[in-house]
């Protein structure tokens, strides 16, 4: 058997079969991978293809330029869909009464834009009649793991390719085969750029130097995010207002999600917060070195917690952050989809409803430090200090008999643990 791209063995069910493949939709960035696919695919399989271009709020993009270049490239179709609302609403909101953070730092926007992505993908495969599902996805990341999770979990029916994770085309060569086939290579063509990623809940970097963890971040890595030594020498202050844990405003104006998401970005972009570098463990085995610019979840995500610490009580307090580690691992590792993930929301929800109320952030230079709070669910009273202001909540005089039952164990365990020595019983 030849050991064409086409050739290799399948090892999944929802892999395609080549024989089989007649119309693709195929995830369209416009970038080089994504191109030379695009042409690839039709050359390849002799099959049509679809393109499906999805805004998630990724800064700087021109769309209309991005369907002019599918079309001139053979797409049957190409199809541009602004889902910033519902990646708004239906994932990031739930990633904010999750405080999700993976890893302790990372805030998830490219795994919370994968099943999304997935999901449309889905939708027009259907309805442009395609029988594939093609994305630009290397065999070294997460992403084809959310994508390909997604499309098995939703359409059964349909199938997947991922040339890059086939084809043995390097940077060079498909370099060589755009030109050979009439595709726009934009940029120089001697440094590999980083491999990007963004939407409106962050940014992430990878790759050349990025990689070598002796290297300190060089500055062009950071294309949204102000270096925070170029920052106002002035603070500034930032108030979010939350209701049920959504955030509805900032500085006392009310906005929609979308608006909102994108202000506190840009408030956040001029101060330098936001900024992570980052470790990561994934879910295909590599530690991956990162580095993320986002600054709306770096002021959302601390003021959401922050209120939502002050409504909770002590033990809703202690327990959340080990579900949180839980939601924000699931949706990582690619498992939208698992029920576990509803199941959670449901109480993410529940505990979400005290969360109302204002916090006052500080932003300075990088950093992000909690001002100012205040909720009517707040479970706080400054007036606890004396028995008869606190209507009889909180007596001083009841302290001696609490402690004495409190410690019990411990005097009682001390003491035999000191049996026989000095002091001991
Ligand atoms: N490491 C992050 C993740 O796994 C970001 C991935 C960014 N994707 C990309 N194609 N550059 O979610």
């Amino acid at each position: 058997m030849a050991d064409g791209p086409l050739d290799q063995p399948r090892t999944a069910g929802y892999e395609a079969d080549p024989a089989e493949v007649r119309r693709v939709l195929l995830l369209y960035s416009g970038g080089l991978d994504t191109s030379v696919m695009l042409k690839w695919i039709q050359d390849s399989y002799d099959a049509e293809v679809v393109c499906l271009t999805v805004n998630l709020g990724q800064p700087g993009e021109d769309y209309a330029v991005i369907e002019d270049k599918a079309k001139r490239l053979g797409a049957l179709e190409c199809h541009v869909v602004d889902a910033r609302e519902q990646f708004a609403r239906d994932f990031v909101v739930p990633a904010i009464k999750a405080n999700a953070l993976y890893g302790g730092g990372y805030p998830l926007f490219t795994a919370l834009g994968r099943p999304l992505i997935a999901q449309l993908a889905v939708d027009y495969a259907r309805r442009s009649g395609c029988d594939t599902i093609a994305h630009g996805c290397t065999g070294k990341g997460n992403d084809q793991v959310r994508i390909e999770a997604t499309v098995a979990t939703l359409a059964p029916e349909l199938k997947t390719i991922a040339p890059v994770r086939s084809w043995q085309m390097g940077r060079e060569e498909e370099i060589a085969y755009a030109r050979e086939h009439g595709i726009p290579v934009k940029g120089g063509t001697e440094v590999t750029p980083y491999s990007i990623d963004d939407n409106l809940w962050g940014r992430s970097s990878e790759g050349r130097w990025i990689e070598d963890l002796g290297h300190a971040p060089e500055d062009d890595v950071f294309q949204l995010v102000t270096r925070p030594e170029e920052a106002p020498d002035e603070p500034e202050t930032v108030t979010v207002d939350f209701e049920a844990g959504v955030p509805v405003g900032l500085n006392g104006e009310r906005l929609e999600l979308v608006e909102l998401l994108e202000r506190a970005a840009e408030i956040g972009c001029r101060h330098g917060i936001g900024i992570v570098d980052h470790i990561e463990d994934r879910i295909v085995g590599l530690k991956v070195r990162d580095i993320y610019e986002a600054p709306a979840a770096a002021i959302l995500l601390t003021a959401h917690a922050e209120l939502e610490k002050l409504v909770g009580t002590i033990h809703q307090n202690q327990f959340k952050p080990s579900l949180d580690q839980k939601w924000a691992y699931l949706v990582y590792a690619g498992l939208w989809w698992e029920p576990l993930r509803a199941d959670l929301d449901a109480y993410m929800d529940a505990v979400n409803v005290q969360v109302t109320g204002t916090i006052g952030l500080r932003l300075y230079k990088g950093n992000v430090r909690v001002a100012t709070r205040s909720s009517p669910n707040a479970v706080y009273d400054a007036d606890l200090a004396s028995f008869a202001e606190s209507g009889g909540l909180f007596s001083q005089t009841a302290s001696p008999g609490f402690i004495e039952l409190w410690s019990l164990q411990s005097r009682m365990a001390y003491r035999i643990r000191n049996r026989g020595k000095d002091g001991g019983g």
